[in-house]
């Protein structure tokens, strides 16, 4: 009986990782392959979500920063304008938008660049002030583990910042249907309510919301979470 429970329990943890380690396949295959057009293809894009998100996080200039799902290093490049001296890491699945990013920016030697998944982030506890994470929770197979990783490699008193879309958002809904049936690197994202549900259900405190439109069409939400403090 308990040798039959075992395997089990081993069968639903394999099929687990196999399955986890496809969709990152995917999703590393897909940026591999965009990674040279990716830039000039989200232009507007990204400097509409970026430009809003750097002043909102509100890194200070001392903080040690990981960006997770960094692509193509445009995020870094913004904080290294206002402040060359920062220090910041970036970790992405995809070896190709990492060396696009490693390219803009080795003038840098505080800044490195990591090739690893958000669910398995390869530091120490406690390393970082400040996490970003824009544009891409909606690919976060396991969104829970990658929030575990953060907050294990956040230091006591940092902060996450997630800049995601926002399923409130007409255009973010039909996106969610549509990627969900065409598109396996996507997995999800989520109407503001779901999102902090979710967060404060994980175990962090929300510091700080937003929701904003962006164009025409985009609708994002930024949202600033702590690690709930333990109670006593
Ligand atoms: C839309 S791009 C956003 C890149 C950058 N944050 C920006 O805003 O320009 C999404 C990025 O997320 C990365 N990504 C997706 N899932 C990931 C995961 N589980 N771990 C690490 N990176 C991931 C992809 O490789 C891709 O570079």
């Amino acid at each position: 009986m308990g040798e039959i429970l075992l395997k089990m329990v081993t069968l639903f943890f394999v099929s687990y990782l196999v399955d986890m380690s496809t969709i990152e396949t995917i999703i590393r295959q897909q940026y591999d392959q965009m990674a040279q057009r990716y830039d000039q293809r989200w232009s507007n894009y990204i400097s509409n979500t970026l430009n809003f998100l750097q002043p909102w996080a509100e890194i200070a200039p001392t903080d040690k920063v990981l960006d997770v799902a960094c692509g193509t290093g445009e995020f870094e490049r913004l904080i290294l304008s206002e402040n060359s001296a920062q220090h910041i890491v970036g970790v992405d699945l995809s070896e190709r938008m990492l060396t696009i990013a490693q390219q803009k920016l080795q003038a840098y030697p505080n800044v490195t660049f990591v090739q690893a998944s958000a669910a398995t982030l390869p530091f120490s506890d406690r390393s970082f002030d400040v996490i970003v994470s824009a544009n891409a929770f909606h690919y976060f197979e396991n969104p829970w583990t990658a929030l575990s990783e953060m907050k294990r490699v956040l230091k006591p008193n940092g902060k996450i910042v997630i800049l995601d879309w926002c399923k409130d958002y007409f255009f973010c809904r039909l996106c969610d249907l549509l990627l969900k049936v065409n598109d396996p690197a996507y997995q999800q994202c989520y109407t503001q309510a779901e999102f902090h549900y979710f967060l404060t259900t994980s175990g962090f405190e929300i510091t700080r919301t937003t929701k904003i439109r962006l164009g025409l069409v985009w609708g994002l939400m930024g949202t600033t979470v702590s690690p709930n403090k333990p109670l006593g």
